[in-house]
This record gives C-alpha cells, sequence and structure tokens, in this order.
C-alpha cells in the first residue's frame, strides 16, 4: 500500500487551508492510499541550526522517509510559501530525496495560491524531489466550502483526482 501524507504548510489560528487540507486527505483515502497530515503546527522550531539533531526533525524524518510520495497542501503568503512550512521541510534533506510531490495552493484570492506553487515547486527540485506537473489551486477559499466541509464547486473534484492519479504514477514509479 502506498503511503503519501500531506504536509499542512500554515499553523496561523484560524487557516481557511486546513479546509483544502481535509479536502485532499479524503481523496487520498478514497483511492485507498495510506496517508495523514504532518502538520506544521506539530513540528514548528525557532531556529534552523543542527536541527537534524532535535527530537522534531527525528519524529518528522522517519515520516518523510518512508513516503513514496508528498502532498503539500499550502497558502500563499506575500505571494510565497509560508516560512514555518520552509523551516519544517528545513529540518531534513535527505529524506526528501527522489520523492514525488504535489503542489496544492489556497488563497483568499482568485490565484489560489499560485504564486506559492511556482516557489515551492524550486524548493522541493533543491530537496531533489521530483515535483509533478499537475496542481490543485483552491482559490477564494472562505467561500468554497459550505459549514459542512463540503465543496461547492464541483469540478474541484476532477482536478483533485487527476492531480492525484499522476502523483501515484511518479509515487509507483519512483518506488
Ligand atoms: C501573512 C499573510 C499574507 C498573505 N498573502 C497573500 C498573498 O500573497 N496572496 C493571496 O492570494 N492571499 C494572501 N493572503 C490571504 C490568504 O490567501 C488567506 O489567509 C487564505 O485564507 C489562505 O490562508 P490561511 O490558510 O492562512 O487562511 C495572506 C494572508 C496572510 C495571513
Amino acid at each position: 500500500m502506498l503511503y503519501i501524507p500531506i504536509i499542512l504548510g500554515t499553523a496561523r489560528r484560524g487557516r481557511q487551508s486546513e479546509k483544502a487540507a481535509k479536502y485532499m486527505l479524503e481523496k487520498v483515502k478514497k483511492a485507498k492510499i495510506k496517508t495523514g497530515f504532518l502538520d506544521v503546527r506539530d513540528y514548528r522550531i525557532r531556529a534552523t541550526d543542527n536541527t537534524q539533531k532535535i527530537p522534531k526533525a527525528q519524529k518528522l524524518g522517519p515520516k518523510i522517509k518512508r513516503a513514496d510520495g508528498v502532498i503539500i497542501v499550502s497558502p500563499e503568503y506575500n505571494h510565497g510559501y509560508p516560512g514555518e512550512l520552509k523551516m519544517m521541510m528545513d529540518m531534513l534533506y535527505k529524506q526528501f530525496h527522489n520523492k514525488p510531490v504535489g503542489i496544492c495552493g489556497v488563497s483568499a484570492g482568485g490565484l489560489g495560491g499560485a504564486r506559492m506553487v511556482q516557489m515551492l515547486r524550486q524548493v522541493c527540485i533543491a530537496f531533489h524531489m521530483v515535483p509533478i506537473n499537475s496542481a490543485v489551486y483552491f482559490s477564494n477559499i472562505q467561500d468554497l466550502f459550505d459549514s459542512k466541509g463540503n465543496i461547492k464547486d464541483k469540478t474541484y473534484h476532477e482536478r483533485a483526482e487527476g492531480f492525484l492519479d499522476e502523483l501515484v504514477m511518479y509515487a509507483k514509479k519512483l518506488r
């Protein structure tokens, strides 16, 4: 069974991107793939020196190493990725090598975090990861889900499923 965890890219209180992350989590579960959240809230650190040795890195390391691929769901902050996401990733290095990664952008506006996705792909290459071409852009996030967490715009289903198909294809090939 494949294992594809979902990294939640922001710890912000009241974060809207959690709704998109939950939506993706259900899609991955439905595809009979083992998954779960790796939440930046659980891996926040204050400095990036000697991080491989700290307990949080030692807790995260085996989870990334075991993964067949990774999904990152992150908001766009000032046209980039949240600093705490980068610090979380910087705790590790080799554990990320050769993993396919799919990125889902989230924003309150219409672009769905597209600028963040482009930037984060470059960072992922530095980790020797394989960023996939597909992305899911969750725009107008504050209005995208109903109070039960159901997505209102049903066109997202096809996009999310196509994204996952591409990620799984790479995960199987790179395994
Ligand atoms: C510090 C900060 C910077 C932001 N910068 C952007 C931005 O560059 N582009 C954008 O579309 N939305 C931006 N937003 C708004 C987010 O799109 C909005 O908060 C959305 O709900 C997703 O982020 P969240 O998961 O933190 O809620 C910013 C929000 C914060 C808190």
